[in-house]
């Protein structure tokens, strides 16, 4: 199994992108034979326009990553632009792409629909996606639902060269990330930096501790039983803690007696309290830029090695190569 996902880089990770992600990822990195991560900062330049901000997020979502356990003893981990083969590639995957195909993708089609202006790097969005996946001859790409599509543009226009130039490219699956965890935002939707709901996972204790507090909750009475599992305070508190806790509180909630400022105390505490170690990790690699950017270079190096090899057989494969 060759594992290879990619992370845009367009703000801080949150609670969702946490246990919906980046946690899966860094699981893999103990099952899979190879796992390539990078920080899809190529894609993120789609519509983040500040260069400074997008550097550092580059930055932070390195340094986040090692924090929460990715490991670059078993994963590979590097930023998309450093490995320059991935945009050469792109190029011989735009040549077959046909327009309808493009067209119909969601990032593009959704903001034609809302009457805004594309640019030609949104539409050509997926084949970059397709060149990144490629050209690591990945196999297995874990990736949310809304990127399902994009996998299957991919083994659409790998099929296509395949069938056109001879076998040049392995046909990728995806790996639908469990998403049955819900993680609510404050306001209790989705919790998504669209909505601007979102707990972020490196926020510090008294500023999140705060944020907790202002989750919004119903005003049912404190002695009225209440149902644990539809209730977004709780669905957060799950998140965090083992079955045991896990049904302490829901009698709590059945039994009713209770205040949610004492859950939502008690979801700061445990919230703390899992991300302790991560946090410290997180202040060593961040007063170490040297070792991030040490990381960065040997995971690119290693990504340019496999990216290289695949890149000169799709150009021999079209001729472009002697
Ligand atoms: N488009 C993906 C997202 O927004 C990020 C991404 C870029 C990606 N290239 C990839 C994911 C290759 C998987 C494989 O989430």
């Amino acid at each position: 199994m060759r594992v290879l996902s990619g992370i845009q880089p367009t703000g801080r990770f949150h609670w969702g992108n946490y246990f919906g992600a980046i946690r899966q990822y860094i699981e893999l990195q103990d099952v899979a034979d190879e796992a390539f991560y990078f920080i899809a900062n190529l894609h993120a330049l789609t519509t983040v326009r500040e260069p400074q901000q997008l550097a550092q997020y580059t930055l932070d979502a390195a340094i986040d990553l090692l924090a929460l356990g990715l490991d670059p003893q078993r994963a590979t981990l590097f930023v998309q632009s450093n490995v320059p083969e991935v945009s050469e590639l792109c190029w011989l995957l735009m040549t077959g792409a046909p327009m309808g195909l493009l067209e119909r993708c969601h990032a593009y089609k959704d903001k034609k629909a809302r009457g805004l202006a594309a640019d030609a790097g949104l539409f050509a969005y997926p084949v970059l996606m397709a060149a990144d996946i490629l050209i690591y001859d990945s196999d297995t790409v874990p990736v949310g639902e809304d990127q399902v599509q994009h996998i299957e543009v991919t083994r659409d226009l790998a099929a296509s060269f395949n069938h056109q130039f001879g076998e040049t490219f392995v046909l990728p699956k995806a790996k639908i990330l469990d998403t049955s965890a819900r993680v609510p935002g404050i306001d209790g939707e989705k919790m998504s930096k669209s909505y601007n709901n979102t707990l972020e996972v490196f926020e510090e204790p008294k500023p999140l501790r705060k944020q907790i507090m202002r989750i919004v909750t119903d005003s049912r009475p404190m002695d009225e039983p209440k149902e644990p599992e539809t209730d977004h305070l709780f669905q957060l508190y799950s998140l965090f803690v083992d079955d045991a806790e896990r049904e302490a509180m829901a009698a709590t909630y059945r039994r009713g007696g209770f205040g949610y400022g004492e859950v939502k105390k008690k979801l700061a505490d445990v919230a703390e309290h899992f991300f302790v170690d991560a946090r410290q990790r997180r202040k060593e690699l961040e007063s170490d830029p040297e070792r991030v950017r040490g990381v960065l270079d040997a995971g690119a190096a290693k990504a340019r090695r496999k990216a290289a090899e695949v890149l000169e057989r799709a150009q021999r494969a079209c001729g472009v190569r002697p």
